[in-house]
């Protein structure tokens, strides 16, 4: 029987291309550039999946125009705001995504992100770098201390549960937001607030682990802003949906904030250029997932999910 064939618009990791080398014809993008709706449009004539990256967009319009030959789409990604779920399924397209296996490395991002903004990395980087660290007092590069201190967490799925553990380490005093409290095993001893805003009061550091849905757009905007005591840190690891950036921006222009660490931004790639004169706001370029061990496994969830949509069963990341 021919092989399935399958679309892989960016560049995954040697050992992902090679795995699906021996059960798909591969059509691979060598170029790795961010596949257009129109080279999605044209490629679901050619394919039967395809495995795009959060860098692929399946709007309605493209969904809409998509040959019938593809039959699913399993992302290589957790999150899923670049397809437009419904508008699939209703076309009778499988989507699956890639849960657990990033958890780690976005939470080992996600604490990167607060350390360094709570002790001024890109400040004492650039002193450092650019020969200008010429004197040091007592009262030099004094930043603040995460050990110990509050962290709030909204949402605590995998990723969320995943930096409360690494937070334990620091002993933070740990309280969350979630749509549901989690049960006492997985709580571990935070505290479940019934809402974001009563997190806000209390998070000297605030971390966000929730999806980009329409509810969670522009979720950290200047009302919730102003509720986090002065001097806070807000870090996301998740999406940049979640922050009214403008919001932000002034919040740290105040002082209200005393920091921020930001992986995400609503405008990728490129970030927020207005970010940059703030030195206060510590910047990575959406790598939360981008370790070697977590590429291979993020790959080999999203060949799991095709081989069993292949051999007929349900896929296990079924969306
Ligand atoms: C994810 O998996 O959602 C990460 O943001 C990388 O795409």
């Amino acid at each position: 029987m021919a092989k399935p064939v399958l679309w892989l618009p960016r560049k995954v990791s040697d050992a992902t291309v090679e795995r699906a080398r021996r059960d798909y014809e591969v059509i691979l993008n060598e170029a790795d550039t961010p596949g257009t709706a129109e080279e999605i449009i044209a490629m679901s004539a050619k394919v039967d999946a395809m495995m795009p990256c959060h860098s692929e967009h399946f709007s309605a319009e493209v969904v809409a125009r998509l040959d019938p030959r593809l039959k699913i789409v399993a992302n290589h990604s957790v999150g899923v705001d670049h397809c437009d779920i419904p508008a699939l399924k209703a076309r009778g397209i499988v989507v699956t995504n890639t849960p657990d296996v990033l958890s780690d490395a976005t939470a080992e991002l996600a604490m990167l992100l607060m350390l360094g903004a709570a002790r001024r990395a890109v400040e004492g980087d650039r002193l450092v770098r650019t020969g200008a660290w010429d004197s040091w007092s007592p009262a030099f590069m004094v930043g603040k201390q995460v050990t110990g201190a509050r962290l709030g967490i909204i949402g605590m799925g995998r990723v969320g549960r995943a930096f409360a553990a690494k937070a334990r380490g620091f002993e933070m005093e740990i309280h969350y937001y979630n749509r549901s409290r989690l049960a006492p095993e997985l709580e571990q001893g935070a505290t479940y607030h019934e809402t974001i805003e009563s997190v806000l009061n209390v998070a000297d550091f605030l971390s966000l682990h929730c999806p980009a849905t329409p509810e969670t757009i522009d979720l950290m905007n200047a009302e919730r802003l102003a509720l986090l005591p002065d001097g806070a840190v807000l870090v996301n690891s998740a999406r940049g949906a979640l922050v009214d950036e403008d919001a932000l921006r002034a919040a740290i222009g105040t002082g209200k904030l005393a920091a921020a660490g930001l992986d995400c931004f609503k405008v990728e790639p490129g970030g927020n250029p207005a970010f940059a004169a703030h030195e206060n706001i510590f910047m990575l370029p959406h790598i939360g997932s981008a370790t070697r061990s977590t590429r291979d496994a993020m790959g080999f969830r999203a060949l799991d999910n095709l081989d069993a949509f292949f051999a007929g069963k349900t896929p296990r990341d079924s969306l």
